[in-house]
This record gives C-alpha cells, structure tokens and sequence, in this order.
C-alpha cells in the first residue's frame, strides 16, 4: 500500500511516499527558514502562501523520484494538527481535494505522533514499549509509548518549550532564527563560565519548565553588555555554551528517571531539538551507563518533514481500520488525547 503524507504545520513543506512492503520511497522537503529570518520568527500567513506554492511540485518531485504516477497513490496522510491553523488548511485541502479526485481515503495525522514514530523509520527500529523525549518548538514532553496510538503523558512543559527557549534565548543574544542550531553553533566556541539555573531538576516529577532559563540569560546579557548595550563575542559564547549545557542537563536527567520510574530500557528522542549534537553526547553517555537503547531519527527528521507522516499514516493503515473523512484542523491538540479507534 502506497501512502503519499504531507506535512504543512509550520514553516516546512514536507512531502514523502512511503510503501507499506518497500518502506520509504521518496521524500522532499522545502524549508521557510530564510523567508521567516528577516523577521526573527514564523510569520503565519507567509508560511501558508508559501504551502500554497509548494506543495503541489514537491508531491511531482516525490512521485517523480520514485517513478510513479498519482494513480498509484492508495492513502493520503497528512498534518491535522497541532500548528498553524492557515498552513494546516492547507496541507488539509490539498490532501483532501487530491483524495477526492482519486477516489482514495486519507489519514489525518496528529504532528507529534509523525515526530514520535519518527525513529521507527531507521533500520534500527526501537520496540515497544518505550519512553519518547519530545522535543520541539513547540513541546516538550516525555511520553509513555506502548504501541501505534498508545501514547501516555509522562511529563510536560509548564512554560516554554525546550526549542522555544533556544529560539529566544538565541534572540536575547542576536542570533539568526532558528535560534536551536544557532546555539549549538556558537556554544562549540564556549567555555563554561557561567553557570546557569538547572530549572525543575528536583522538582519530584517529569515536567519541565523553560521561561526562567531565558529570563537568567537575559540577565546575565545585561550584565555582561557594555553601555552601548554591546556584548563581546566570547561572552556571548560562553553564553551559549550555559544555556546548552542547562538544558541538555535537565532533558537527560528527566529523560533518565523516566526509564527509571517506568522500568523501560528504551529511550526515543524525536523533534527538532533532537538534533542537538551535546543532547545526544550526554544521552548517549547516560543510557549506556544504565545499559538502556536510546533512538534518534536522522537529523533530517528530527526536524519537521514528510516521511514521519507518511509513516505515521502507514502505521495508522496497517493497525487500525480506517477512521473518519473528516476534514477539520486542531490547531491545538494533545498527544495524550489520542485513543485506538
Ligand atoms: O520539530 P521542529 O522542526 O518543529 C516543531 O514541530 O516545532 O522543531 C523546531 C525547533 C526549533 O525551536 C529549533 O530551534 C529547534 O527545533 N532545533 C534545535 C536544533 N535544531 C533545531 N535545537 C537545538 N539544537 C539543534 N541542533
Ligand atoms: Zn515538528
């Protein structure tokens, strides 16, 4: 069974075609970073205009990549929600008028669970059950994943997101959006200086909180500034570098003591902070210590894209029978809401 998915939540055009039998056969991307820089951040109805013009050429180039035709297409998947309500009608209307001519069901697809299932796209598949770190712009939660559809919240962001933080920390510190692998960047070139809050670290439970950390670097910037406002390049690093480490401190330690509280050997990680190279140093080292697997997709997919929600569709396919045609978005929505039909 060939499913085409499409992902349209933010600011990424996604589109893939995966084969239940061949797996993943194509996918293309096309990213608004550098349309949104200039404006420090997504601007909502430039991404869906943008949407508008990508995505009927990217879902050309997959089917041309993979020598097939749309007539071969037997589902359509596609991002429902959460994100942007215009970007989100628009993947929605394309993928559901497609379906239509076609004559051909489509699967709507919850962005998070793309971003979840994501690693099971690696030869190297984790097995259920398994706890999944979450973390994007916009979440930051630790999930219980017992299966397709079985998802328990463990742990959550009080405030910002993991990813939100890094974007306006990045800000404070006048760096180009997004402020994740601008961070990571600059923070090779730091030395630990500076010692930032490690919030919620013993807080006794699973969740997270995000905003102090941007409000202690804010500080320390203004401390560190001359009185033109100024910061010197090798402070700012060394900024960076204790924004990092922070974070990356209270993930893993997080991430840890769910493998401990649930008893699983098994750690995914998925979303665009996934990619972060010192989170995967320090998750690598502390699961190997405790002799636990930890997962991550490719750096492509960690971030938003195609494939995640083709698979996700796949999954949905293979598990369940076919669930309702209809057409709406959820700009928000929450993982932990979603049941086996
Ligand atoms: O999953 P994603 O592409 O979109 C959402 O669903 O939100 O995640 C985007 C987030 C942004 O906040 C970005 O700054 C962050 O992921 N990010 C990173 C890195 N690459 C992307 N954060 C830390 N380190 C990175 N290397
Ligand atoms: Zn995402």
């Amino acid at each position: 069974m060939l499913v085409l998915g499409i992902e349209s939540s933010c600011d990424e055009t996604g589109v893939a075609l995966y084969d239940t039998e061949r797996g993943l056969l194509a996918h293309a991307l096309h990213s608004q970073i550098e349309m949104h820089a200039e404006y420090g951040g997504v601007v909502p109805e430039l991404a869906s205009r943008d949407h508008i013009r990508r995505t009927l050429p990217l879902i050309d180039t997959v089917l041309n990549k993979a020598g097939l035709t749309k007539n071969s297409i037997n589902a359509i998947a596609y991002t429902q929600g959460p994100g942007l309500s215009g970007a989100l009608l628009v993947g929605t209307s394309i993928a559901e008028s497609l379906a239509f001519s076609l004559k051909i069901p489509t699967i709507p697809i919850h962005h998070l669970e793309g971003h979840l299932l994501a690693p099971l796209l690696e030869e190297n598949r984790p097995q259920f059950p398994f706890v999944a770190l979450l973390v994007s712009g916009g979440h930051t939660q630790l999930m219980l994943v017992s299966g397709i559809g079985e998802y328990e919240l463990l742990g959550d962001t009080l405030d910002d997101a993991a990813g939100e933080a890094f974007d306006k920390t990045a800000k404070l510190l006048g760096l180009a959006y997004p402020g994740g692998p601008a961070i990571s960047k600059l923070a090779l070139m730091g030395k630990p200086n500076y010692l930032l809050p490690k919030p919620m670290l013993n807080s006794g439970d699973l969740n997270f909180s995000f905003s102090g950390l941007k409000t202690a670097v804010l500080t320390l910037v203004n401390q560190q500034s001359d009185p033109t406002g100024k910061i010197n390049d090798s402070i700012k690093a060394d900024i960076a570098y204790a924004f990092q480490e922070s974070v990356t401190e209270v993930l893993t330690f997080k991430c840890m003591e769910a493998l401990r509280r649930t008893g699983l050997d098994n750690l995914v990680v998925s979303g665009g902070v996934g990619a972060n190279k010192r989170l995967r140093e320090k998750l690598n080292l502390a699961t190997n210590k405790k002799l636990c697997k930890v997962h991550y997709p490719r750096l492509e997919f960690c971030t938003d894209n195609g494939a995640m929600i083709a698979f996700a569709g796949a999954m949905r396919i293979l598990n369940f029978t076919r669930e309702s045609l209809s057409f709406h978005v959820k700009p928000r929505w929450d993982l932990a809401e979603l049941q086996k039909p």
